[in-house]
C-alpha cells in the first residue's frame, strides 16, 4: 500500500459549484500541434493536470519555449528553435502518458526524425498502436521499434495518402491529422473518429493555416500545406470531467453546478442522466453589460428525490455514449431500481473496477457476451465487457486501490456515496485528468482528508 491515500467519510450529498477547464483530451493534442507552426501559439484554459506537464516537458526538451501567459491557465508556445533531444532525456517521460505517440508526425516534419518513449496511460486493455504505425508508414515514415522506444525517420519526406481506419480510433485520427497537415499532397482518411475534441483540434490546425474538410460518413480530407503559423485558442470544456461530477451528484443524492460544461458536447450523457431519473438545468452564459457583471454558464445536475431507474446503455464512439462516462455513472446505477445493463464496446477490459463496487455492497455481474443491441469487436474474443447492475444497493465503506483514471474517480464517488469511512489508495492517479479534484471535493462539502 502507498502513502498516497485519501480518507473519505461518506454519506454526505455533494452540493455546490465547481468549474471545468479545457478538455484534457484536446488540450494535450493542441499543445503537440504548436510544434507544427513556425510562429508562437497561445492556448487558454489549460488545466493543471499530469498529462499537460508531460507534454510540456516533451515540448521543452525539443526546444519549444513554453511560458505562462497573463491569464490563469494560459500557455504560450514558441517553436522558433525546435531541436533534437536525446533518447535518455525523452525516456524520462516513458510510461507516463499516451500523448507522446502524437509527436511522430510533427517531429518528422520539423526534424526529419523522432524518438517516442514507451507509452503510459490507463490499463484498460492492450491499447495497441498498430493503426498509428500503419498510417505513419503509408505517409512514408520508417518506423523501427527498439526495446527503449520507437525510432522514426522520413528519408523521402512525408506524402499524402489514402487510409481507412479499421475502427474510428481517436488517437489514430489525430495522428493522421497532425501528420497530413504538412505532408505533400492530399490525404483522405476514412472511418475517422469525429469526437468534439477532434473537431476542436481541426479548428486549431485550421487557425494555423491547414486545409481540412470533414465530409459526411467519417471521411476527412486534408490538403497538405508547405507551412503553418501559430494559433490562439480557447478549448472546448472537459465533458468527461463534467459528467464525472454529474454522476457524483446523482450517486450522493446531491446537487452540483458544473460551470463551463457545454450542453452540445454532452447531449448523449444528458439523455441517459435524465432516463436514470437525474435532473439537470442548462444555464447560459450572460456577457457583462453596463451595471451587471455577467455570469458564466454551465449545467446544474441534481438528484430530484425518489428512486432512480435502471437503464440499458452501450458505450460507443461519438455521437454515442462515451466510454469515459461509463465508470462514474455505474456508481449511480447501483442506486437505481431494477437491472441496468452496460455494454462496453470501445475497450475490452474496462469493467474490472466493478469488483471494488461489489466489495462495497453493489451487485454487479460481468459477462463475456455482448449484452447490447449490436455485437461488438469483443464478443467473440472472450472479454468480460458487459455488466448487469442490480439495484438499489446500500454501499458501505471499504479500502480501495485505484486502478486507472476514470475507474479511480468512480471509486471516489462510491466512497462518497457509501456509509462510513473508506480509504482510497493511489488517488494521485486522479490528478492525471482531474484538476484540483481535492479542492473541488472540499468546495462541494465532501468530508475527505489526507491522513
Ligand atoms: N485501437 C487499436 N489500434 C490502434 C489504436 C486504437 O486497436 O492503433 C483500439 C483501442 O485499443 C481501443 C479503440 O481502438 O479499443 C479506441 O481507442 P482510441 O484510439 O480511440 O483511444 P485513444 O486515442 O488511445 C482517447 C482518449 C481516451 C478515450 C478514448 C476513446 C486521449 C488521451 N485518450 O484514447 O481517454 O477513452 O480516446 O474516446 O485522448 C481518458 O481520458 O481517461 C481516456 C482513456
Amino acid at each position: 500500500m502507498t502513502d498516497d491515500v485519501l480518507v473519505v467519510h461518506g454519506g454526505t450529498p455533494l452540493s455546490g459549484q465547481i468549474r471545468v477547464r479545457g478538455a484534457k483530451n484536446l488540450v494535450s493534442k493542441a499543445m503537440v500541434a504548436a510544434l507544427l507552426g513556425d510562429e508562437p501559439s497561445r492556448l487558454f484554459d489549460v488545466p493543471r493536470i499530469r498529462d499537460v506537464e508531460v507534454v510540456r516537458g516533451l515540448l521543452e526538451l525539443h526546444g519549444v519555449k513554453v511560458t505562462d501567459g497573463a491569464e490563469d491557465g494560459e500557455l504560450v508556445f514558441d517553436p522558433a528553435n525546435v531541436e533534437s533531444a536525446s533518447t535518455d532525456e525523452i525516456n524520462v517521460h516513458a510510461g507516463s502518458s499516451r500523448i507522446p505517440i502524437l509527436f511522430c508526425g510533427p517531429l518528422l516534419h520539423r526534424l526529419g526524425h523522432a524518438f517516442i518513449p514507451d507509452l503510459g496511460g490507463c490499463h484498460i486493455g492492450p491499447r495497441p498502436i498498430d493503426f498509428h504505425i500503419q498510417a505513419l508508414r503509408q505517409f512514408g515514415a520508417v518506423v523501427d521499434k527498439a526495446p527503449e522506444g520507437m525510432h522514426l525517420t522520413a528519408p523521402t519526406g512525408l506524402h499524402g495518402t489514402k487510409f481507412e481506419l479499421p475502427y474510428p480510433s481517436v488517437g489514430a485520427t489525430e495522428q493522421v491529422l497532425l501528420t497530413a497537415v504538412l505532408a505533400e499532397g492530399v490525404t483522405e482518411l476514412r472511418n475517422a473518429a469525429v469526437e468534439p475534441e477532434i473537431i476542436d483540434l481541426i479548428c486549431v490546425l485550421q487557425k494555423m493555416g491547414a486545409i481540412i474538410k470533414v465530409h459526411t460518413d467519417r471521411v476527412i480530407e486534408i490538403q497538405g500545406v508547405p507551412r503553418l503559423g501559430g494559433y490562439t485558442h480557447r478549448p472546448i470544456p472537459d465533458r468527461i470531467e463534467a459528467a464525472s461530477w454529474a454522476a457524483a451528484a446523482l450517486a450522493t443524492g446531491g446537487r452540483v453546478e458544473v460551470l463551463g460544461a457545454e450542453q452540445a458536447d454532452m447531449m448523449t450523457f444528458l439523455n441517459v442522466f435524465r432516463s436514470v431519473g437525474g435532473a439537470y438545468e442548462v444555464t447560459d452564459t450572460r456577457p457583462p453589460r453596463q451595471g451587471s457583471p455577467g455570469q458564466e454558464g454551465g449545467i446544474r445536475f441534481w438528484h430530484p428525490g425518489g428512486e432512480l431507474r435502471a437503464v440499458a446503455l452501450e458505450t460507443d464512439v461519438h455521437p454515442g455514449f462515451m466510454t469515459d462516462w461509463q465508470q462514474p455513472l455505474v456508481v449511480a446505477l447501483t442506486q437505481a431500481r431494477g437491472l441496468s445493463i452496460v455494454h462496453e464496446t470501445v475497450y475490452e477490459q474496462r469493467l474490472g473496477y466493478t469488483e471494488a463496487l461489489n466489495k462495497m455492497g453493489a451487485t454487479i455481474q460481468v459477462y463475456r457476451d455482448c449484452l447490447g443491441g449490436t455485437p461488438c469487436r469483443f464478443g467473440r474474443r472472450n472479454f468480460k465487457h458487459s455488466a448487469v447492475i442490480a439495484g438499489p444497493s446500500k454501499l458501505h465503506a471499504a479500502d480501495l486501490v485505484i486502478p486507472d483514471l476514470r475507474a479511480g474517480f468512480s471509486h471516489l464517488i462510491a466512497a462518497l456515496a457509501a456509509e462510513g469511512t473508506s480509504r482510497v489508495y493511489g488517488v494521485d492517479l486522479i490528478n492525471r485528468g482531474y484538476e484540483d479534484f481535492e479542492a473541488k471535493l472540499a468546495a462541494l462539502g465532501a468530508h475527505v482528508e489526507r491522513p
